[in-house]
């Protein structure tokens, strides 16, 4: 039996996932109202096949709760923030987690870390709460891979990274995700595994911070950065990808930031990229203020579409809409602009509207925040507003980009 503990973007399609291919599987949220809404038929998010992948894993079994359970496996896929100051990596929910299993689990369990960690964070903050535990466990650091948006797809046909102390055990642990995922597993270290999983993201990053720097270099000579990415990416190995507004969510945003923290004076262009990414947000404002002053558009005629941080999901976490808020306030210019988001029913900041066509009566100049393909769809309802495309969802000579 297979116990997974947060039931979060990771942990639910992960258990509902392994339920639905056969494993026994009991999934466990210390967040009552997570565990009630899945008792009562209602998933937690939207993501598309998620339901039906809930439907097929209640058929078979799976059961929620908000007790630890005893089981062979536990597979934890609890938040690992950083802090803000030290910019390491804040393992507290996987400790408190760590430990909750630990007070219940038979020995010999293997303990399945999903959580992304910084390189190091078994040694130094899991291993010695298992120490003080005194029990027989085994220890296993599963990073996960999935994109919002393409979650089901991408457990069943992501490559996947299983670090280990004990081959034997890397290779239960192999056979248990190989019930669903049909690609490569690949079994190596524990230290091995951590650093991958933040590599991949900070590659990711640094390569975002390439194009955005382009962005503001181009702005600065008068140049279409966009034109020149398509031109310099003809060539057969560059493959500079598309700036925009900043980058968000719980991963690409965060996982570079516990490199720095870990390794001051070293991770330098990683720093340099995580700056230049953070700095983005304001950049589109600076390019707000600019468009207002040259056609004469008050400020609260302008609106912001999009506020997750990427297309076709509800995740608003870190997200480049949430950042712009964020410093708009210092400007005390924040309530007066007006925000829309499909996906974001709940009201984060004031005037936020539910319609797109009330939110669009009010605002003069669009700025598109997020590609979602509604906006794709609709195209047509911008016409005579003035728009600035920080995503490039549409190839309008008369639109503003970034
Ligand atoms: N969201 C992504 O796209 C993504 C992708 C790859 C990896 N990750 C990593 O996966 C991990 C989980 O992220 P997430 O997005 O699923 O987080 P989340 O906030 O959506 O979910 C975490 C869940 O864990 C629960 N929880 C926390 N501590 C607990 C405990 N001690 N016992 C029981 N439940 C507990 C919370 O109530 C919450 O429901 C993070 O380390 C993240 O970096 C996330």
């Amino acid at each position: 039996m297979v116990n997974v503990i947060g039931l979060g973007y990771i942990g639910l399609p992960t258990a509902l996932m392994l339920a639905a291919n056969g494993v026994e599987v009991v999934g466990t949220d210390y967040n009552g109202n997570v565990v009630e809404e899945l008792n009562h038929s209602r998933v937690t998010f939207q993501e598309d096949g998620l339901l039906e992948l809930y439907r097929r894993a209640v058929e078979k079994g799976i059961r929620f709760t908000t007790e630890y359970r005893k089981a062979d496996m536990y597979v934890i896929s609890v938040p690992t923030p950083y802090d803000e100051f030290s910019k390491k990596v804040d393992a507290s929910y996987v400790e408190r987690a760590v430990e909750s299993v630990l007070s219940v689990c038979p020995p010999e369990a293997v303990l399945i870390i999903e959580s992304t960690i910084s390189p190091g964070t078994i040694d130094r903050h899991v291993r010695p709460i298992v120490e003080r535990a005194d029990k027989k466990v085994h220890l296993v650091h599963a990073p996960e891979r999935i994109i919002p948006g393409n979650m089901i797809y991408e457990l069943e046909h992501n490559n996947r990274t299983i670090g280990c102390d004990d081959r034997e055990v890397g290779e239960r642990v192999r056979a248990v995700y190989a019930s669903f995922c049909k690609s490569e597993i690949t079994v190596t270290d524990i230290r091995t595994a951590e650093m991958t999983k933040v590599v991949e993201n900070t590659y990711r990053d640094i390569n975002i911070a390439f194009a955005n720097e382009l962005a503001k270099i181009c702005r600065k000579d008068g140049l279409d950065v966009y034109e020149i990415i398509r031109i310099a990416n003809k060539h057969p190995r560059v493959n500079i990808l598309t700036p925009g507004p900043g980058v968000g969510g719980h991963c690409i945003s965060v996982d570079p930031w516990f490199l720095v923290g870990d390794y001051p004076g070293l991770a330098n262009i990683i720093l340099a990229a995580r700056k230049i990414n953070d700095s983005m947000p304001e950049f589109v404002l600076e390019r707000v203020y600019g468009i207002c002053k040259e056609r004469g558009v008050d400020i609260s005629r302008v609106g912001f579409y999009g506020m997750t941080y990427k297309e076709d999901v509800d995740d608003i976490r870190q997200s480049p809409t949430l950042q712009l808020i964020h410093n708009m306030e210092k400007h005390l210019c924040g309530h007066m602009v007006k925000f829309y988001d499909p996906y974001v029913e709940k009201d984060i900041t004031p005037n936020q509207y539910h319609s797109l066509d009330a939110f669009l009566e009010q605002v003069d100049l669009v700025v598109i925040m997020v590609g979602h393909t509604q906006i794709r769809e609709n195209l047509e309802k911008l016409e005579g507003k003035l728009v600035l495309d920080t995503r490039k969802v549409a190839d309008c000579p008369d639109w503003y980009t970034l």
